[in-house]
C-alpha cells in the first residue's frame, strides 16, 4: 500500500563528484510528484538514491537519510533488494527480457522470491497487467516473448513487472520519453489509477506532462556545469506553474531558461 516518502539532507556523490546537494522533500502517499529541470541537475540520481539503485554505479554513495512511512532504508541491516521491490522502478527505455514470454516478465520477481505456486503467478499475472492496462491487448499471448510488443506496450508491461511484487512507491525516470502521444497519454491516464494505490515519482523533462499528471513538482537546477545540483524549490502542481515563488523557476517553466 502506498507509503510516504521523506528525503533528508541528501548529498550524493559519483566518486569525488559532488552530483545533488542537500535534498529535503517528502512525497506524501496516493499522489504523484514530478522532478523537473534541466539536463544533468541530479533528477535521475535523486531518484535511484529513493531505491538505493544507484549502489549498482561503481563509486557512488549517497549520504543523509530517505524514510519510508519513517523507516530509514539506508538503516544497518536493511537489504538494498528488498528495497527496491517495496521502492520498484520503471526507466526511461523500456527494458522488458526481450525472449522472455510476456507471462514471465511480470511473474519474474515473483518467481525471484521463490514463489513456485501456479495459479498464484496466473492470479498476480493477469492482475497486474490489468493494472498496467495491458490485459485486454495482450491475454491471448501471453506466451510470447515481450520484446515482441510495441513500445508503449513494453513499457506497461515493465510497469505491470513492477507492480507484480507489491510495491509501495513506484518510481519512474522519463517513462514516457522513448513514446508516441498516444503512448504516452495511455500512461498518463494509467499513472492516474496507479496513485490510488501507490506513491509515484516521475521525472519528466515535458512541462506539460508535469502539469497534467502531478500533484506536486520538484524544480532543480545547478548555477554552473561542475557544481552540484540543487532543490530550488518544491510546491504544489497548480501553485508551481502559475505562481513560482522563486524567478529561477518562472524562467525555466516559461522557457526562458539558460
Ligand atoms: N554513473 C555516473 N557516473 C558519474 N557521474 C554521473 C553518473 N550519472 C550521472 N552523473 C553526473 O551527475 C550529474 C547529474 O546527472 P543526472 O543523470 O542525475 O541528471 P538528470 O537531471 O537526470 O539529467 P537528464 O535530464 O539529462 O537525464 C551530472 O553531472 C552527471 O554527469
Ligand atoms: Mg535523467
Amino acid at each position: 500500500m502506498a507509503k510516504r516518502l521523506d528525503i533528508k539532507d541528501l548529498n550524493v556523490y559519483y566518486g569525488k563528484f559532488h552530483a545533488v546537494k542537500d535534498v529535503t522533500l517528502s512525497v506524501p502517499p496516493h499522489s504523484i510528484t514530478a522532478f523537473i529541470g534541466p539536463s544533468g541537475c541530479g533528477k535521475s540520481t535523486v531518484l535511484r538514491t529513493l531505491n538505493r539503485m544507484h549502489e549498482e554505479i561503481p563509486g557512488a554513495y549517497a549520504v543523509g537519510s530517505v524514510l519510508l512511512d519513517g523507516e530509514d532504508i539506508y538503516a544497518k541491516g536493511i537489504n538494498p533488494t528488498a528495497v527496491r521491490t517495496t521502492i520498484g522502478m520503471v526507466f526511461q527505455r523500456p527494458n522488458p527480457f526481450p525472449t522472455m514470454s510476456i507471462r514471465d516478465n511480470v511473474v519474474a520477481g515473483l518467481k525471484l522470491q521463490g514463489v513456485r505456486n501456479k495459479a498464484q503467478l496466473a492470479e498476480v499475472c493477469e492482475r497486474s497487467l490489468r493494472g498496467a492496462n495491458l490485459w485486454e491487448e495482450v491475454k491471448d499471448r501471453l506466451d510470447k516473448p515481450g520484446g515482441g510488443l510495441s513500445g508503449g506496450q513494453q513499457q506497461r508491461l515493465c510497469i505491470a513487472r513492477a507492480i507484480a511484487v507489491s510495491p509501495d512507491v513506484l518510481l519512474m525516470d522519463e517513462p514516457c520519453s522513448a513514446l508516441d502521444p498516444i503512448s504516452t497519454l495511455a500512461i498518463e491516464d494509467l499513472m492516474q489509477e496507479l496513485k490510488k494505490e501507490y506513491t509515484i515519482v516521475i521525472v519528466t523533462h515535458n512541462m506539460q506532462q508535469a502539469a497534467r499528471v502531478s500533484d506536486q513538482t520538484a524544480f532543480f537546477n545547478l548555477e554552473a556545469v561542475g557544481q552540484p545540483g540543487q532543490l530550488v524549490e518544491i510546491a504544489d502542481t497548480e501553485t508551481m506553474f502559475s505562481n513560482p515563488t522563486k524567478k529561477e523557476t518562472e524562467d525555466y517553466i516559461s522557457g526562458r531558461f539558460g
